[in-house]
Order: structure tokens, then C-alpha cells, then sequence
């Protein structure tokens, strides 16, 4: 089984909808027992809350399932606990590495590194703009679900 954590600052905007809409695109491919997916945060700002209720609604709006979530800061010992660390920015893998203090086996990296293409995922929590985090995580998400069906 592979083990995926999505993550960001707040783990309630960009890495929970990451999570959910890559469990739709699993289940749709019929590959679900093959991934345990989480997300998590670098920071502790919005530990013990749900989803931000917009990203929420864009992703209702999608179709996508959303099971109950609590935001939850990553910790040192998630290190080994996960095969990936997929990161929404540049700080995120900055922050994450800095919880783990090593990263021996590369497994902390942004979603557009396996691309031609590296960028961070646009923030919602700053642009207001749902639409656009969608757009970039529908496109990472399937390049993410070529390379790991190619391992
Ligand atoms: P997220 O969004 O990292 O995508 O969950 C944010 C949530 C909270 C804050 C920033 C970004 N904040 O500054 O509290």
C-alpha cells in the first residue's frame, strides 16, 4: 500500500482538498485499496478545524466525498509513518523539513516537481479564488496518479 500526505500551512484550504479529490480520482480508477491518503499541516494555526466552508462548497459543488476532518499539524515521527509528503509550496517542503529534520529517502516534494512544469499551487486563503486551486490540483493530482501507477 502506498501512503500519501497532502500537505500545506493550515491543512483546511489547498492539502484537504488535495486529499479528497484524490480519493475520488483513486475510487473512480478503482485503486483505492492500493493508497491510505491524509493530509496534514506544517503549522498548528488551525489544528482541530474542518475544511475553510468555501473550499468545502467548491469541492461539494465537484462532486467530490468529504468525509469528517480535523486539521492536524504533521510531527516528527509522521516521517516514517508515509512514503510521501506531497507539499502545496516551496514553504511547505521548507516547514515539513523542518519538523523531520531529515529527509533520507526524498520523500518530501511539491505536487508540479514530477511535472515539467514546477509551481506552487495557487492559495485560496489569500486570492479567495476556489477555481483556480481546483484547476491546478486537478491537473497535479493526474499527473501524481500517472507517476505513482508507474512505479
Ligand atoms: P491552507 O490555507 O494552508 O491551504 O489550509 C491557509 C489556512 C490558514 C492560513 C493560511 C493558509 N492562516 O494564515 O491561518
Amino acid at each position: 500500500m502506498i501512503k500519501i500526505c497532502f500537505v500545506c500551512l493550515g491543512n483546511i484550504c489547498r492539502s484537504p482538498m488535495a486529499e479528497f479529490m484524490f480519493k475520488k480520482k483513486l475510487s473512480d480508477l478503482g485503486l483505492q485499496e492500493k493508497f491510505y491518503v491524509t493530509s496534514k499541516a506544517t503549522s498548528s494555526e488551525e489544528s482541530g478545524n474542518d475544511i475553510y466552508p468555501p473550499a468545502k462548497r467548491k469541492l461539494l459543488m465537484e462532486n467530490i466525498p468529504i468525509t469528517s476532518h480535523c486539521a492536524t499539524r504533521l510531527e516528527k515521527e509522521d516521517y516514517h509513518k508515509y512514503n510521501y509528503f506531497i507539499c502545496m509550496e516551496k514553504s511547505n517542503v521548507r516547514n515539513a523539513l523542518h519538523i523531520f529534520q531529515t529527509d533520507p529517502e526524498n520523500k518530501v516534494f511539491c505536487l508540479y516537481d514530477i511535472t515539467s512544469t514546477p509551481k506552487d499551487i495557487a492559495d485560496p486563503w489569500y486570492t479567495g479564488d476556489f477555481n483556480q486551486t481546483w484547476s491546478d490540483l486537478d491537473v497535479g493530482l493526474n499527473n501524481l496518479i500517472d507517476y505513482l501507477t508507474k512505479e
